[in-house]
């Protein structure tokens, strides 16, 4: 089968298009005929530095399951699932932990599953971690990134009062506009007008700044970004203001039952036509270079796939 790795550090194009035999099913593993994988920041930020080579990347994938472990329960070959690759994702067939894997019902298509299975219930876990009330006003940085641009319409669908998007460019501020965001702010200006009740910030470092300023009392600021930021906790006390972190993994394992009841909403969500997961662009396998360069570039409105069918 054909499959994306790379043997050495550097940009974008150490990625290259390789045959390899399909990987060995582990006993609690499904084998996925890949339709469409996702290209995430943290994994394309791994081709400069980190993993031991040569190294296949992972993510979300959806297609169709051909092959389960023996201790699989409750799948069937041919049924179309959608789960996270942990290495090996830019492929013609991928593994995947039939655990957290997720039926897709046939209303979803793959590209919009793609797009939920991960970035969903990030979008949907920090929302709820934050508590959102209806009326409170929400900030929300990357908002034009494959979680971001979901979590700016499930504020507003979870009655968010005032929902403001943080984004880079001019062309994300139209595309947030569209998303239904009510406000815009750049990472360059240097205030972002009223405090808000809830941000929550998917870039961190600097932006995490930004973001603790952004804050009323009595608000929280939920940190699901892969950068981080430092904090002191006398500054909290004094402004009376929260920080929390979120795990996708963690919330996925401690919190199931309310996982799978994100999963069916999003679902649910996405059938009626009310959350609209946007794809900026799907190239196939031997394009990864180009896909991993987009997201780089912070050009993407949305997801950006691969797709090895093409
Ligand atoms: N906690 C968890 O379990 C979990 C799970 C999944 C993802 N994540 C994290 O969620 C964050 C967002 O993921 P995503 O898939 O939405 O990413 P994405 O589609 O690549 O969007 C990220 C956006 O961040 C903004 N950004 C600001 N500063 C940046 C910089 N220095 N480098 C790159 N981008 C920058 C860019 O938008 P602008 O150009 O508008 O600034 C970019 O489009 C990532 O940090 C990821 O690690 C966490």
């Amino acid at each position: 089968m054909r499959t994306v790795r790379f043997h050495g550090y550097g940009g974008p194009e150490v990625l290259r298009v390789e045959r390899l035999p399909r990987p060995e099913l582990g006993p609690d593993e499904l084998l996925l005929e890949v339709t469409f994988a996702g290209v995430t920041l943290p994994v394309v930020r791994l081709t400069h530095g980190g993993p031991s080579l040569p190294h296949a990347p992972g993510g979300d994938v959806v297609g169709r399951v051909v092959g389960m472990g023996i201790n699989v329960r409750g799948w069937r070959v041919g049924q179309r699932a959608a789960g996270m690759a942990f290495s090996g994702a830019y492929a013609e067939f991928a593994l995947v932990n039939a655990g957290f894997a997720v039926p897709v019902p046939d209303d979803v298509s793959d590209e919009a599953a793609l797009a939920l299975v991960r970035g969903g219930q990030v979008a949907l876990g920090t929302l709820h971690i934050a508590a959102v009330r209806p009326g409170d006003s929400v900030l929300v940085t990357a908002a034009a990134g494959g979680v971001g641009h979901l979590t700016v319409q499930l504020a507003k669908l979870l009655g968010a009062g005032r929902v403001i998007a943080a984004v880079g460019s001019t062309s994300k501020a139209d595309f947030v506009r569209g998303l239904g965001a009510d406000d815009v702010v750049f990472y360059s200006q240097d205030h972002w007008g009223e405090p808000v009740d809830i941000v929550l910030d998917g870039v961190g470092g600097d932006v995490f700044r930004q973001s603790l300023d952004a804050v009323k009392p009595f608000g929280r600021l939920i940190t699901y970004n892969g950068v981080g930021g430092n904090v002191d906790v006398n500054e909290l006390r004094m402004q009376s203001k929260g920080v929390i972190g979120f795990s996708m993994g963690q919330f996925a394992t401690l919190r199931r039952d309310r996982y799978d009841e994100h999963r069916d909403k999003l679902w649910k969500l996405t059938a009626a036509g009310e959350l609209r997961p946007a794809v900026h662009r799907t190239l196939p396998l031997d394009q990864a270079a180009e896909a991993h360069r987009l997201i780089e570039a912070r050009e993407n409105l949305g997801r950006v796939l691969l797709s090895p069918t093409l």
